[in-house]
């Protein structure tokens, strides 16, 4: 069987400052991201644990009470549940501390309108998310982390935030260039308008925002820049391997297989290879009940399926467990078989 012994996930991701847990909703991906976090922290080394699901399971999964700060689990392990609901808030407070910046005041109540609409716009929370998240990512380092570990949502959620980066710079850079061009407009009218007036003095007096709009200005460009900038760090962060590692979990069933095919040709086409593939949920083959011989016997043969599927990623097992694994010790003690 092409199965690697489960240690060698371990030991292969031991090196790896960053690494993304994804895979359909209920395969594992909590359990695996908190066992691969409790057992390095284990070892001493800091790590990070940041959940961007929506569902919340890290908390109970580490019993513990988690929130958009980060929470001590034990000396050598953080944890922080990115709630969707407080980041979309925070980012739009943010956009519109930008825009006031610069717009004109009367507008401010439509804008703020708008903003209020685009909360619950296709797409936002995502966009919220994957900033916080690229922060996080970008941040870890200099925290002094040796792993940020993701916990990430059900798959296609998790593929757009691992493209997004790019897109998000493309979609920085377009804003930019328009808002460029239409300064250099203004400077072109404010510059007419102080010829036709002979005392330029008088101009001053006219305008007396001229000076100040001008550095808001500024302020709000170095926002966009400084965006464009931490999309940019993340994106070649996620792009480099000796960086980033992608573990797809899936569990040996018809749906799970389908969706990790299509997952890994998504990364692919965006040159994201996952760096492993966990088994989880395996049952041993050697059962004296029924239910449960057929059910191993099903998954022995959707294993050569999979196998046959993903010849290039190493496959490692998780054996079912009798009860839901919980607490740090006991994930773990998952991995160190
Ligand atoms: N190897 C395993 N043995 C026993 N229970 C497991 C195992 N892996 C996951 N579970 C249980 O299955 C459920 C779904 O797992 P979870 O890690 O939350 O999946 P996901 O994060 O992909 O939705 C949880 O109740 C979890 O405790
Ligand atoms: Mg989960």
């Amino acid at each position: 069987m092409a199965l690697h012994p489960l240690h060698g996930l371990v030991e292969q991701l031991e090196t790896q400052p960053i690494i993304f847990i994804g895979g359909k909703g209920g395969v594992g991906k909590t359990t695996t991201a908190a066992s691969l976090a409790s057992y390095y922290a284990s070892q001493q080394q800091k790590t990070l644990i940041v959940s961007t699901d929506p569902a919340h399971s890290l908390g109970d999964v580490l019993n513990v009470r988690l929130n958009n700060e980060k929470t001590v689990i034990s000396p050598y392990l953080d944890a922080i549940e990115l709630n969707p609901d407080v980041i979309v808030d925070e980012h739009f407070a943010q956009v519109e501390r930008t825009i006031k910046a610069y717009a004109n005041p009367d507008m401010m109540p439509k804008i703020r309108e708008h903003l209020r609409l685009s909360k619950s716009a296709p797409g936002a929370q995502e966009a919220a998310m994957l900033e916080s998240m690229c922060h996080h990512l970008v941040e870890a380092a200099d925290a002094g982390y040796e792993h940020i570990i993701f916990d990430t949502a059900p798959t296609g959620h998790t593929l757009r935030l691992l493209v997004l980066p790019e897109m998000m710079g493309a979609w920085t850079d377009g804003l930019l260039a328009q808002q460029r061009r239409q300064a250099k407009l203004r400077s072109v009218a404010t510059h007419l308008d102080s010829h036709n007036k002979k005392d330029s003095q008088k101009n001053d007096v006219a305008n007396p925002f001229a000076a100040k709009k001008s550095d808001r200005w500024e302020q709000a460009v170095s926002v966009l820049e400084k965006r464009k900038q931490l999309f940019r760090q993340a994106g070649l962060l996620l792009h480099d391997r000796t960086q980033t590692a992608i573990v797809l979990v899936m569990t040996a069933d018809v749906l799970p297989l389908a969706e990790t095919k299509r997952a890994i040709e998504q990364l692919e086409d965006s040159k994201l290879m996952p760096a492993a593939i966990v088994i989880n949920q395996l049952i041993s083959t050697n059962q004296s009940d029924e239910f449960w011989r057929r059910r191993a016997e099903r998954q022995q043969h959707l294993l050569q399926d999979i196998e046959q599927s993903f010849t290039k990623y190493p496959l490692y097992p998780i054996y079912l467990q009798q009860t839901d694994v919980r607490g740090t010790d006991a994930l773990s003690a998952l991995l160190s078989v």
